[in-house]
């Protein structure tokens, strides 16, 4: 008992003597660096949430009977705050959208979810008191990462008793190694991430767990990540571990419709409105393999990885290359506007200035 209390010690005082100044912008990625507060608000027990507070970002305790821990009844979501150029103002990017997200998630997984007003309050609240971890104008953003878990004990399998919404934040570069070079995926043959029926039209962090041994074996053999098919036809395209997935042909835009199998993305949302507000014509539909090995363009979306290019697909040992080297002319285009709409270059009637 002594010992595992000074281990903690230790370790809390590590992370909390980092500091802002310490901070390479230019070489960020994407991993944690803890900042000041987190926001906390639990829900009692007939489940509203309420008495929400900001604490000083560091571990919580839990029964070890939760049922986050025990069954997975959990859910989380992903944004980004940009500080606009002019140093002060900072970006929230349709927030509104993550708390509805949440809160059809929170539905599936049985669990009581914040309001819209409750969650937007929440993430402004903790982005504002961290502000100074957002990194400057254009050398990325604070990550922001919502919780809403059972926390409440249980031993049968049952819904938790007690919920937590917790919301904390790190600032953020480049999510792959590859910063915004292409990637090179696999389609993967012999796991799937979802089943018709199941969760994966939900961000819940069961659907996380369920896809890193795929991930694992294949950044062994040098691929940024793999892409899913469909579990019933295997010949349908789903989506990348932590992102979706649009091809462009002709220049026409293709994506996976969203089915219940593929997670709604709000980046995938975004990027589907600017491209026919640029006057593209974009289809959600069944994409097969075969399209996609014949694409001129292909490009993943996601918070985490914005629009990144796809620079390979291989499949059943074969490999199709796209592109020199770096964005498409198609995928650029949609990254320049997306990105000019979440950093504040272009107006976005959507976005909530915080400070
Ligand atoms: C995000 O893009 O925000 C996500 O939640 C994906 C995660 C795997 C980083």
């Amino acid at each position: 008992g002594t010992s595992l209390t000074r281990c903690n010690a230790v370790l809390s005082n590590s992370s909390s003597s980092a500091e802002v100044a310490d901070i390479d912008w230019d070489n960020i990625g994407f991993g944690l660096k803890p900042t000041d507060y987190m926001y906390v608000m639990k829900c009692n027990l007939d489940g509203e949430f309420s008495k929400g507070e900001l604490q000083r970002f560091g571990n919580i305790e839990v029964s070890p009977s939760a049922g986050v821990l025990n069954y997975g009844q959990g859910l989380f979501e992903g944004m980004k705050a940009y500080r606009k150029q002019d140093g002060k103002n900072i970006l929230l990017f349709r927030p509104e959208e993550n708390a509805t997200r949440m809160r059809s998630g929170a539905e599936r997984m049985c669990m009581p979810a914040p309001t819209v007003d409750q969650f937007v309050e929440a993430v402004k609240a903790t982005v504002l008191a961290n502000k100074r971890w957002v990194p400057p104008a254009g050398k990325g953003s604070l990550y922001i990462r919502p919780l809403l878990m059972g926390t409440g004990a249980v031993l049968g399998l049952a819904p938790a008793p007690e919920y937590t919404f917790l919301v904390y934040v790190s600032p953020v570069g480049n999510y792959f190694k590859e910063g915004v070079a292409p990637i090179n995926l696999i389609v993967e043959s012999e796991f799937h991430r979802a089943t018709p029926g199941g969760t994966g039209g939900v961000k819940t962090i069961g659907n996380y767990a369920a896809v890193l041994k795929a991930q694992s074996i294949a950044k062994s053999k040098g691929y940024s990540d793999v892409l899913y098919l469909d579990c019933v036809h295997k010949r349908y395209l789903e989506e990348v571990s932590s992102c979706n997935i649009f091809i462009v042909k002709d220049k026409l835009i293709s994506t996976p419709e969203i089915k219940g199998t593929i997670l709604p993305g709000i980046t995938r949302k975004s990027i589907i409105d600017v491209a026919r507000t640029q006057g593209f014509k974009v289809e959600e539909r069944n994409v097969t393999v075969d399209e996609l090995l014949e694409a001129d363009e292909v490009f993943c979306t996601g918070t985490a990885v914005v629009v990144s290019p796809v620079g390979s697909i291989t499949h059943k040992g074969k490999r199709v290359s796209y592109g020199e080297g770096s964005f498409g002319p198609v995928s650029e285009k949609l990254y320049t506007v997306l990105t000019s709409l979440q950093m504040g270059l272009s107006e976005d009637n959507m976005n909530w200035t915080v400070n």
